[in-house]
């Protein structure tokens, strides 16, 4: 097996060929997360050649890149991924398709679609390409061919193409930044990571799993956290979602002087708990927006289910059914980043 990660125009490199890709590595016992790991199986086996990941920052994009890739037909093939978003046009071109002049050991420079032949390139943040290597991946898209910079044969390449986004690709099309066949093209099966937020009783299995995680890499034996520690975490919103959960956690580990953490190995989070979290700003707020956006979100983080959300705001059922209706909520769905959420 052959694994690379291509970024900011570097080089391919061989990286350690991470152990075990399993749908089972992939923590979530969620309604929304045992949904999509159901999906990620699904998609790895079916041999559609193209494949759209969507989901905010740090919600396991591409963790499920090589879940799809390793437990495809495809795995013992090339995985090459790579971040579209910060490189210029030339530089994206080259590092796809490849130039045709040669680099140091006399080689010409295959690009990645070569590299991966009959494996899976994975393109991140795919909304950040020009419309005119849009154009380009699109046409490859359509005849898998492959012509490298300045070089006139063409090669005919198998490659499986997972693109991931964290912006709405449906809007960029609207907004006239995206090519709409293109987006037709990858969007034939979609896959949603789900925000954090949102994957209800998931937080507390993550804390334990990178909590085994970090006790291995830092040689420490921490046995849990404490129940006032769990509340906390999962109270937290995680706009940068496992990514940031992951982070905490390592930190906490890391520092921690007891084997069980406490509120005080999150200090970072404990400020925003301790306070009474609703202060009046000077210049005032509008309840009802208020009220409405707090509805919103706790129906998100309940996937929909009314009557934990009004236990969530310290409601009854009929309280809250009176809320949805004052709202006009009934019709919206509550799985995903709704634009109204608090964060
Ligand atoms: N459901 C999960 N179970 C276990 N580990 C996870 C899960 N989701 C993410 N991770 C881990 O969290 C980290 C962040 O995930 P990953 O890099 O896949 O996210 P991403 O969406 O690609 O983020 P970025 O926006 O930073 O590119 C990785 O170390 C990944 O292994
Ligand atoms: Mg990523």
């Amino acid at each position: 097996m052959t694994e690379m990660t291509l970024n900011e125009g570097l080089d391919a490199y061989p990286s350690a060929v991470t152990d075990n890709h399993e749908i089972e590595r992939i923590i979530g016992e969620s309604r929304v997360m045992r949904e999509a790991k159901l999906r990620l199986e699904e998609v790895a086996r079916s041999g559609c050649a193209t494949v759209l990941l969507r989901g905010q920052t740090g919600t396991g994009r591409d963790l499920a890149a090589r879940v799809i890739h390793y437990n495809s037909d495809r795995a013992s093939h090339p995985f090459v991924a790579i971040s579209c978003a910060s490189l210029p046009e030339r530089l994206l071109e080259a590092e796809l398709f490849g130039r045709a002049i040669a680099r140091g050991d006399g080689e010409p420079a295959k690009g990645i679609l070569e590299l991966a032949d009959q494996g899976t390139v994975f393109l991140d943040e795919v909304a950040g390409i020009s419309l005119a290597m849009q154009a380009r991946l699109l046409q490859f898209l359509e005849d898998s061919c492959v012509r490298r910079q300045g070089d006139e044969p063409v090669r005919t390449v198998n490659v499986r193409i997972i693109a991931a986004t964290a912006t709405d690709l449906e809007k960029s099309v609207r907004d006239g930044h995206f090519n709409e066949e293109l987006y037709r093209r990858l969007e034939v099966l979609p896959v949603d990571l789900p925000p954090l937020r949102t994957r209800e009783g998931d937080v507390r299995l993550l804390v334990s799993h990178f909590i085994g995680m970090f006790n291995r890499e830092f040689r420490k034996d921490v046995k849990g956290v404490t129940p006032e520690a769990i509340k906390l975490l999962e109270a937290h919103s995680w706009p940068e979602n496992v990514r940031e959960l992951k982070n905490t956690i390592e930190q906490a580990v890391l520092l921690a002087s007891e084997n069980v953490l406490g509120v005080d190995d999150f200090p970072n989070l404990a400020g925003q708990s301790d306070d009474p979290d609703f202060r009046l700003p000077a210049s005032g707020l509008n309840l009802r927006d208020l009220e409405r956006r707090l509805v919103i979100q706790a129906l998100e983080r309940t996937q929909g289910n009314r009557t934990r959300a009004a236990r969530l705001l310290g409601l009854n059922r009929d309280q809250m059914r009176y809320r949805v209706a004052k709202f006009g909520l009934k019709e919206r769905r509550f799985i995903d980043n709704a634009p109204e959420a608090i964060q």
